[in-house]
């Protein structure tokens, strides 16, 4: 393992006015997306909607990295069939991997998840780098509800968190290390808050007994906002001091960079939130973005599976990587939107 090639590819990925592309949607998850649009999901529509995203021109002036999943890694560009991982690295975009298995019923638990995937883990890594692969993502899944979660619940998928995170660096990757405190349900932004400062803590406490280096790992976190269904829903500064107060607490300064997931949040907000929390600070860390939904909603909608619409479903995409990479450096404005 070389730590300062973990340093490097850590910090690259979170250079100033760039963030990452979340484009590791499961099987599954890429057909809800799909059905979305009316577009059957076929390893050729899976390609086709990939090679888009992955040629639109100059997405590396705001994209430093992508995450893809198994399928995606193997396939190739359609226009000269370059393997994709090729295809980005030669426009100076670093390519990533999903390699959890999923977030899975946890044993006598009730409404909770732990993530799987650590079984033949290191031999998967060995393949994703000979593949191309120079970081990694592994999710778990939180969720809040009326006992939950329970520390069980949290320990279980720290625990799994860092396991990865230690496999990945053995084999030369970045971990992303994301837990998830979604925002499903109707608590506050308070009770956000508490359960993903005590999440993170015990990720931290982790990652440190398995001697997992900080400066070659992100973090991809939630923000702490309002749960989706709450009557009350805290405003933008009130998300952006919450989540930069949470990340004080729990996030030590060797970490490089914290790439925030969009979690459901509209694409505009996802952005407005970013930039609010880039103007607090200084801080010991970058903050960006790892965004799925909230890069790819829009572009999605504009493409609709049609090739006569593959330049707009491109603008629509590079239009939201833009405003994201503004909010990196604070200075996104609504102008902005309204002006492009
Ligand atoms: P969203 O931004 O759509 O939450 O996706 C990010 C991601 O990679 C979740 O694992």
């Amino acid at each position: 393992m070389d730590r300062n090639a973990l340093t490097a590819t850590a910090r690259a990925l979170v250079a100033p006015g760039k963030g990452i592309l979340a484009a590791d949607e499961s099987s599954g998850t890429i057909k809800k997306r799909f059905d979305s649009i009316g577009v059957e999901s076929t390893e050729t529509s899976r390609r086709t909607y990939r090679d888009m995203l992955f040629t639109a021109p100059r997405a590396n002036d705001a994209i430093s990295g992508v995450i893809l999943f198994d399928e995606t890694i193997r396939q190739a560009s359609i226009d000269g069939d370059i393997p994709f991982p090729k295809l980005l690295a030669d426009q100076g975009i670093i390519p990533g991997i999903k390699v959890d298995a999923g977030a899975k019923e946890l044993a006598l638990a009730s409404g909770e998840t732990v993530t799987e995937g650590l079984d033949g883990l290191r031999e998967r890594l060995t393949d994703y780098v000979a593949l191309g692969a120079r970081f990694a993502k592994w999710r778990a899944v939180i969720t809040i509800g009326d006992a939950i979660p329970s520390d069980a619940c949290i320990d279980a998928n720290a625990h799994a968190l860092a396991r990865y995170a230690a496999l990945c660096q053995e084999a030369g990757v970045v971990p992303i290390v994301e837990p998830e405190v979604l925002m499903d349900g109707d608590h506050t932004i308070e009770r956000c808050f508490e359960v993903t400062r005590r999440t993170l803590q015990r990720v931290y406490e982790q990652l440190y007994a398995q001697r997992v280096q900080l400066d070659g790992t992100l973090l991809k976190p939630n923000m702490v906002i309002s749960g989706a269904g709450a009557s009350k829903q805290a405003d933008v500064e009130a998300v952006a001091a919450m989540t930069v107060q949470c990340l004080q607490e729990s996030v030590p300064a060797a970490v490089p960079g914290i790439v925030f997931l969009s979690g459901g949040q509209s694409d505009q907000l996802a952005t407005a939130h970013l930039n609010a929390i880039n103007t607090l600070g200084p801080l010991p860390w970058r903050l960006s973005f790892s965004y799925g939904r909230a890069l790819q909603a829009a572009a999605l909608k504009a493409w609709a599976g049609a090739d006569s619409r593959r330049t707009a479903g491109q603008e629509a995409f590079l239009h939201r990587a833009r405003m994201n990479a503004l909010a990196t450096t604070a200075t996104w404005t609504e102008g902005a939107e309204a002006a492009a």
